[in-house]
Parts: C-alpha cells; structure tokens; sequence
C-alpha cells in the first residue's frame, strides 16, 4: 500500500438551519452562537488547526454571511483599537483565523443531508484525505488532542478513522452506531466493520456512538456521489462510511476528552458552565452564584 498522504485539510459542515435554537437562530447561523465568548465553530477551527489542519472548507448556506465576516481581517476594528491602544483586545481580533490557514466558502443549496454536505467539498479536497469536523460538537482538548490523534492513526495505517464514545441506551438512536471487527477495545482503538445510522436500541450493533470527528480517505467522495439516500431520506455520511468500512476497513478513536452536543439546549448551556469555569476572572463570581443555585434547587426538590 502506497503511503497515505498528509492531512491538512477539513470540511466543516455548517448549511444547518439550527432550528432547536430558534428564535435565536432566525437571522443568526447556529454555528455563531458563542459559548463564552467564542462562536462554536471558533472552537473547531482551533482544534483542527492545532492537529496540523491548515486549509477549511467550510459548507455554508443562505444568510451565514457573519461567519465568513468572523474570520476575515476586519481592518476598520483593528485600526480603531490600535488606535485607542486596546491591544489585548486587537490579538482577539487578530487571532480568529492564524496567518497560514486558508478558508474557502461553498454552498450547500439544498438540505439533502450531511453525506451530501460533506460531498460539497470535494473539488477542494479532491485526491488528499480530509478532517470532518461537526461544529455542533465541542471537543475540549486536554492534553492531547483527539484529532490530531486520529490523523496519526490515518497516516499510519492509511484506514479512516472515526472519534466515538459509549453512549447510554437510550441515546443510541441519535448517533451513527459502529459495528465491531472484534470485542473491546485495544486502548483508544477499535477495529470497526460498519456503521448503523441512528438505529433502534434493540438493533444497534454496539454502544459505541460516532462523535463529529472524522478523519476519511479520499474514496469517501467518490461513494457520496452515488450513495442513496438513507434515514430520514437523507444522504448520510454514515453509509458511505459502511461502504469504504466493508472495502478500506476502518477504526475507531475512542476519545477521552469531553465534548459537548452544543446542538441541544442543554448540551450548549453545559459548555457554557464549563468553559465560563475554566475562567478566572468569570469562576470567582459564578461559583457562589451556581452554589446559591444549587443550595435553592436542594430546597424546592424537597418540598
Ligand atoms: C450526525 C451524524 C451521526 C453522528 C452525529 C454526531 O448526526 O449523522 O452519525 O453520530 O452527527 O454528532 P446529527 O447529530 O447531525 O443528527
């Protein structure tokens, strides 16, 4: 097998309308609601950049124009703040997308599902392998980065590889599901031989859910363009996985680090918690409030 080549390239899949945030989400992409003071998608650009990413294709759709705005270079803010001397504050601004990384923009046009979101993106990522990043997703990095990770076992091995965690029974159906080569795992590794998008309990071939970090070889293009459409009646990534898993194999990256669904309410405000705790200057006014919260909540469960 000839070697696998580098990858530096991620397709980042935000043409959602992000309806369980409306009406936030009415003239604003779900992909701008910040956590803390970042947009989410902010968080997943950083992520892929430090895993070596340079070059994000980012899916978009119709009124997300803001987002191309956040990582552009707004030259009349940094004049101002230059001149008004708020440095800190210019490196924030300056900082949103790092010299050396290059963004390029397409539409999805229609809602036909992630399959075909992620196949939007072929004519840029054209023979190289890419990184999938869900910015719905927020993956905290520890000390190792799970992505950066996953590319290294693509490099070496030449087989795509998935992040995926353990889910509860009772949120299996809302993952894609992987189907083991063998039981267990060897460290954060698994032989995985297909995927099951979102299936019932009682189907699911395992309890291991795909999390939306994707490392996929370039086959995965080729597969989306005549896989058809699956649950939902949508084109899904997760079939073109199982296709290339029963040719190319496949693993799965068992992750260690937290992650957040910021596409559910509730998931979103956990980030916000936990992020606003990691904080200093936030964590010493917030714990006595969440404490106050909590010691109030005690009161009204026993009442
Ligand atoms: C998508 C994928 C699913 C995956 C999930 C991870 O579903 O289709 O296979 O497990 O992302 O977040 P969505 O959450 O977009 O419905």
């Amino acid at each position: 097998m000839s070697t696998p080549r580098k990858v530096t390239k991620a397709i980042i899949p935000a043409a959602g309308l992000g309806t369980r945030f409306l009406p936030a989400t009415k003239a604003m992409p779900k992909e701008m609601l910040t956590v803390v003071n970042k947009p989410i998608i902010q968080y997943a650009i950083e992520e892929a950049y430090e895993a070596g990413i340079r070059e994000f294709i980012i899916i978009t759709g119709r009124g997300k124009v803001s987002m191309e705005n956040h990582f552009d270079y707004p030259y009349e803010l940094a004049d101002t703040l230059l001149k008004k001397n708020k440095l800190a504050e210019l490196e924030m601004v300056k900082n949103t997308l790092p010299s050396d990384a290059r963004m390029y923009y397409t539409r999805q046009g229609e809602p036909l599902g992630l399959g075909h979101a992620v196949w939007c993106g072929h004519t840029i990522t054209g023979d190289d392998p890419f990184a999938v990043l869900l910015p719905d997703d927020v993956v905290c990095r520890g000390k190792n980065n799970g992505l950066a990770e996953m590319i290294k076992m693509y490099e070496e091995t030449g087989k795509s590889v998935v992040m995926c965690e353990e889910v509860p029974q009772d949120r299996v159906s809302n993952y894609g599901i992987l189907k083991l080569a063998e039981q267990g795992a060897k460290g954060s590794r698994l032989s995985v031989n297909g995927f099951v998008e979102k299936p019932k309990a009682e189907e699911a071939p395992s309890n291991y859910g795909v999390v939306g970090r994707y490392v996929l070889s370039p086959a995965h293009m080729k597969v989306l363009e005549t896989v058809k459409p699956g649950k939902g009646g949508e084109i899904q990534l997760t079939d073109a996985m199982a296709e290339i898993a029963a040719t190319e194999g496949y693993s799965g990256y068992i992750s260690t680090n937290r992650r957040f669904d910021c596409g559910d309410k509730v998931g979103f405000q956990m980030a916000n918690l936990y992020f606003a705790m990691k904080d200093p200057y936030i964590a010493e006014r917030l714990q006595p409030f969440l404490n106050e919260m909590a010691t109030e909540a005690a009161k009204v469960c026993k009442m």
